[in-house]
């Protein structure tokens, strides 16, 4: 649509620092100014949830089609009305059916055509003014009569108001209508569906006024594009909001001395257009907007001044400025001396005092990822060629990284990082990564996992993937400096062993003394645990998390609660146990036998523990 301030070209400049934010799966995104609604319908395709305003009617119908519906309407009601008309879908019957309803001559024939009342108010050739008066005087009787729902009202308007603005006689604005005919102008009106851009998210349109609406929406991106200048949308795009508004019950008169026929209604003006009012009113929004972050479009051009701009935003919290150069809006009012391009810039305020997410998981994920038991992380087929002998899935550990990590550059560590899963899963994640493992072979393996299978991951600035004994984690990782560890250490010796459960053969890690999982007194065992589970707690950061992964122990009659032990060793150390959950296996284990029958019952471990522990003590809310 062409719309003066449109940010349809600057649209990867938006959406560049919005990435840079590093938000969540389906963050929302607030677009208070949204007229056509280009920039709503960019973050929608992103993913975002996203509520689009505009104080105009036009632009509600626009928002309602384009943002808040997420398929197209199935017209029940309309379906016996339409039969006969083309298209494989009710909405291409009803828009066909509108296309071939007889003109008339009504309001718009009458005001904007020459034919009507005024012969020098050209907007549209006298066919395309009537066949308007057709088709929305249709629309306006099958809501009066319940045929259509809100929203296929809507998506009939948008498709009215589009098709309407090509065949428009003007230089870009209603202000004035050309004195010869556009080509455009000269073709006939055709209507056709607009593109509806599907959507799992609850998206929403609003009709208010901005600084009210700020106030009651809370958001993770408020994006800011008010009228730069003092031309009056309401005014310059009367037209089109006419028809949005329609002329029905009530009456509308066009002043017979005027020569374009302007006619709005003056509470739609806007205090952004407004010199004396616009930097008081943009203040007012900047202090009411709940939000995350503030992106601000505005130009070099515009009548806030630059210093009231950076003053109100600092005020906000840190601010960051980008510009880039665009092609300046053509208007009928232009002169020889405009320059031809202006200066964009976009502001982005990352707002002080906001409650820091705990992660960036929707809450559907964050439902999903809160039941105590897991058994939908399976391994891959890749992880499956591996025959390690206690590899947990990659999925398992990027599971444990979005819930229990919230930014990019969050440090995640294992201090026996056997194939390298949790390495591969937080550079998945793009987060970095610190694996360390005594075997030389382990670490070659994980590098090469890397290189191979991973490669697209594989950023060497990120990750560390070091020879070494987990008692020396001093050396390779920075106090406080990891977020999360997730690990699995050796359980005792029982790779030693048989496998009772499915009794396949077992392979050890390895051979060396200092492998946790070659001593074979399981107190001992358990202090050495300890003993590296303090170098882990003083890697973390104090809003850390630490994640075992454990499995209780039998050796022949006798059973070793592994992971309460454990749980108890770490608490000594100074670690709060946050949580337990389960992870189910019971799918990989397919040559179970019934155990110590007939003479004695013995349980198939089929789970494991996935206990978490926290830093600090209970500050982690
Ligand atoms: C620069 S345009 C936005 C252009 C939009 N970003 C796009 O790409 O099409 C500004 C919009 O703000 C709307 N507007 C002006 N004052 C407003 C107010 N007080 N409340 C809500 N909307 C307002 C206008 O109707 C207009 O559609």
């Amino acid at each position: 649509m062409r719309y003066y301030g449109c940010k349809t070209k600057l649209l990867d400049f938006i959406e560049k620092s919005t990435k840079e934010l590093d938000l969540y799966e389906g963050a929302k995104f607030f677009d208070v100014f949204t007229g056509t609604t280009a920039v709503a319908k960019h973050f929608k395709r992103l993913g975002y949830t996203v509520i689009a305003n505009d104080n105009l009617e036009f632009c509600y119908a626009l928002a309602k089609a384009y943002i808040e519906l997420n398929e197209y309407p199935k017209f029940n009601k309309l379906k016996k009305v339409v039969v006969g008309h083309d298209g494989q879908n009710t909405h291409n019957k009803v828009i066909n059916y509108l296309n071939a309803v007889e003109p008339i001559k009504g309001f718009i024939f009458q005001n904007y055509c020459p034919g009507g009342t005024k012969k020098l108010r050209t907007y549209f050739s006298d066919e395309n003014g009537r066949k308007i008066d057709a088709i929305r005087t249709q629309v306006h009787e099958w809501k009066k009569s319940n045929l259509v729902t809100e929203l296929e009202y809507y998506f009939l308007l948008t498709s009215l108001i589009e098709g309407v603005n090509l065949v428009s006689n003007i230089a870009g604005t209603y202000a004035a209508c050309l004195k010869t005919w556009d080509k455009r102008a000269l073709k006939p009106l055709i209507i056709t569906p607009p593109e509806i851009i599907p959507s799992k998210r609850m998206n929403r349109a609003l009709r208010m006024d901005a600084n009210e609406a700020v106030e009651k929406i809370s958001t993770d991106i408020l994006y800011l594009d008010p009228p730069y200048n003092t031309r009056q949308f309401a005014s310059n795009y009367f037209l089109l909001e006419l028809i949005a508004e329609g002329w029905f019950d009530k009456e509308i008169k066009i002043d017979p001395k005027s020569k374009t026929g302007i006619y709005f209604d003056e509470s739609k003006k806007s205090l952004y257009c407004q010199k004396a009012a616009a930097p008081e009113i943009f203040a007012d929004l900047i202090r009411k907007a709940k939000a995350r972050h503030i992106l601000l479009s505005y130009n070099n051009e515009g009548i806030i001044s630059e210093k009231h701009i950076q003053k109100t935003l600092s005020e906000k919290g840190e601010l960051l400025r980008r510009e880039q150069n665009h092609k300046r809006y053509r208007s009928i009012n232009q002169t020889e001396n405009d320059p031809n391009s202006v200066n964009e810039r976009l502001y982005v305020v990352s707002v002080n005092g906001v409650k820091d997410r705990f992660n960036r998981l929707n809450g559907a994920k964050w439902l999903q990822h809160s039941f105590s038991i897991w058994r939908d992380t399976s391994k891959n087929a890749e992880e499956l060629a591996l025959h390690h002998p206690a590899i947990f899935p990659i999925s398992l550990a990027e599971r444990l990284i979005d819930i229990f990590t919230d930014k990019k550059d969050a440090v995640v560590l294992d201090p026996m990082v056997g194939s390298g899963s949790v390495v591969i899963a937080a550079l998945k994640k793009g987060r970095k990564a610190v694996g360390v493992d005594l075997s030389k072979e382990y670490i070659q393996l994980a590098k090469k996992r890397m290189e191979t299978h991973y490669k697209e991951f594989d950023d060497k600035k990120r990750y560390k993937l070091v020879v070494g004994d987990a008692l020396d984690l001093h050396k390779y990782v920075e106090p406080n400096s990891v977020r999360l560890c997730v690990t699995s250490p050796p359980y005792w010796d029982i790779l030693n062993e048989k496998r009772t459960a499915d009794q396949k053969e077992n392979i050890n890690y390895s051979d060396s003394k200092k492998d946790l999982g070659n001593l074979s007194d399981y107190n001992q065992f358990l202090d050495s645990l300890k003993s590296v589970f303090s170098k882990v707690h003083e890697s973390l950061q104090d809003n850390g998390f630490c994640a075992v992964i454990v499995m209780d122990i039998r050796k022949k009659s006798h059973f070793y609660p592994f992971h309460a032990d454990l749980t108890n060793k770490l608490t000594d150390i100074g670690f709060k146990l946050r949580d337990i959950m389960i992870w189910d296996r019971q799918k990989e284990y397919n040559n179970l036998k019934p155990l110590g029958y007939p003479y004695s019952f013995i349980v198939n471990k089929v789970h494991e523990y996935i206990l978490i522990f926290e830093k600090s003590n209970g500050q982690n809310k």
